[in-house]
C-alpha cells in the first residue's frame, strides 16, 4: 500500500488503486450499495442469476465453485444451491477476496448455512497472481458483479490471462459484465441519495490513515461519480475542498489546492464486442451470453 499511495499521488493525475476500499468497513458500505434502489447492477444481476442458475450448472456441472472477489457470497449462494441440488458429490467453494476479516466471517456464515460444502476462503490479492488450494474439477471460475470493470481494459486482460492459467482443460469460466445504457441511469447509481457511495468512496482515505497513520480529513474530500461516455465508464475521484497539507509518516507531507482530484475508481461499462474481444485476447472462448430484456447487464460464459 505504501508504494502505490507514494506513486500514486506523486503522479498526474493522483491516482490510489481501487482495492483500498475494502477493509471489514469498506466491504460492509459496498453491501450498502447493493440495496440502494438506485444501484442497479446487483439487482440485475441477481435477477439474471435468478433465471439462469440452473442452466449455468445444469452445461457445466462443476464440483468447484471459485469466485473472485466474492464479498458476502450473496448472489452466490444462486449458484451454491444449483450445485448442491445437482450432484451427488461433495461441493467446494473457494471465494476470493482482499477483504481478509469480512471474507472470513462471510465463510463462517456460508459454513454455518451450507454444513455440506467445503468452503476454503483465499485471503488474496486477485491482481497480483495467487495459487487455488487443491480442488476437485471440474471448477466453475466466476468472477461477478461487474468488478472486472473497475480495471482498465489492458490490466483487465491480465487479469483475465490469470484466471485462464488457473484454469483445467474442463472448467468454465462465468464473467458478470455492466452494460452501456442511458449515463443518467448509470450517473444516478454511483450518486445516490443517502450518500452511501460517497462515504464508500471516502473509505479509502480512512483505510490509509489506519494502514499508514496518515492524516486525511475525510470531510475535506468531496465525491465526485461522473461518466466518461467517450471510453465507457465511471470516473470516481475525491476532490480537495481547501487548500490543505496531508501528512503520511512515510512519504512526508502532500501538498492539496482546492479542486485537486484523486482518482479513486474506474467502471466501465461493455457491449457484447468489448467483452468477447478481452475473452478472446485472453485465450478464451465465449460459449453463451446472457443477458435481461432491458440490456442492464450480462453473463458470459467461457471455456479456455
Ligand atoms: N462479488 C460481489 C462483491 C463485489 S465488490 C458482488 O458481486 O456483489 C468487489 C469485491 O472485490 C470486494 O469484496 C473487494 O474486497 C474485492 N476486491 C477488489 N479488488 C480486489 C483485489 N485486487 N483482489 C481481491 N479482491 C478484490
Ligand atoms: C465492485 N464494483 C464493481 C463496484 C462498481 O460498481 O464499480 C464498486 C462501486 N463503486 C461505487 N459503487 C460501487
Amino acid at each position: 500500500m505504501l508504494a502505490d499511495v507514494r506513486e500514486g499521488l506523486s503522479a498526474r493525475p493522483r491516482q490510489i488503486p481501487s482495492k483500498y476500499f475494502y477493509d471489514e468497513r469498506g466491504s460492509h458500505l459496498f453491501d450498502e450499495i447493493t440495496r440502494l434502489p438506485e444501484y442497479y447492477p446487483t439487482r440485475s444481476e441477481r435477477a439474471l442469476l435468478e433465471i439462469s442458475a440452473a442452466t449455468i450448472i445444469g452445461n457445466t456441472r462443476p464440483a468447484t465453485l471459485v469466485e473472485l472477489g466474492a464479498g458476502n457470497s450473496d448472489k452466490t449462494r444462486l449458484l451454491l444451491d444449483e450445485m448442491l441440488r445437482s450432484k451427488a458429490r461433495d461441493i467446494t467453494y473457494i471465494p476470493v477476496d482482499v477483504s481478509a476479516a469480512f471474507l472470513e466471517s462471510s465463510a463462517a456464515q456460508l459454513r454455518a448455512e451450507y454444513p455440506s460444502l467445503r468452503t476454503m476462503a483465499v485471503a488474496a490479492d486477485f491482481s497480483a497472481g495467487f495459487t487455488l488450494p487443491p480442488h476437485p474439477a471440474p471448477a466453475l471460475h466466476a468472477f461477478l458483479g461487474s468488478t472486472i470493470g473497475n480495471f482498465t481494459p489492458d490490466a483487465a486482460v491480465d487479469l483475465l490471462k490469470g484466471v485462464r492459467a488457473r484454469m483445467d482443460s474442463a472448467d468454465f469460466f462465468l464473467l458478470g459484465v455492466d452494460l452501456r445504457k442511458d449515463p443518467a441511469v448509470i450517473e444516478r447509481a454511483y450518486n445516490d441519495s443517502r450518500g452511501i457511495t460517497a462515504a464508500f468512496n471516502r473509505n479509502m482515505l480512512n483505510v490509509i490513515n489506519d494502514s499508514l497513520g496518515a492524516d486525511f480529513d475525510m470531510l475535506a474530500f468531496e465525491h465526485n461519480a461522473v461518466y466518461n461516455t467517450t471510453e465507457h465508464r465511471i470516473e470516481m475521484r475525491l476532490i480537495s475542498s481547501v487548500d490543505q497539507q496531508v501528512h503520511i509518516p512515510e512519504i512526508g507531507l502532500i501538498d492539496f489546492a482546492a479542486g485537486d482530484a484523486i482518482l479513486t475508481e474506474l467502471s466501465y461499462k461493455y457491449d457484447s464486442g468489448q467483452v468477447a474481444g478481452m475473452l478472446a485476447e485472453s485465450g478464451l472462448v465465449l460459449r453463451d451470453w446472457l443477458t435481461d430484456d432491458a440490456g442492464m447487464f450480462a453473463l458470459s460464459l467461457a471455456l479456455r
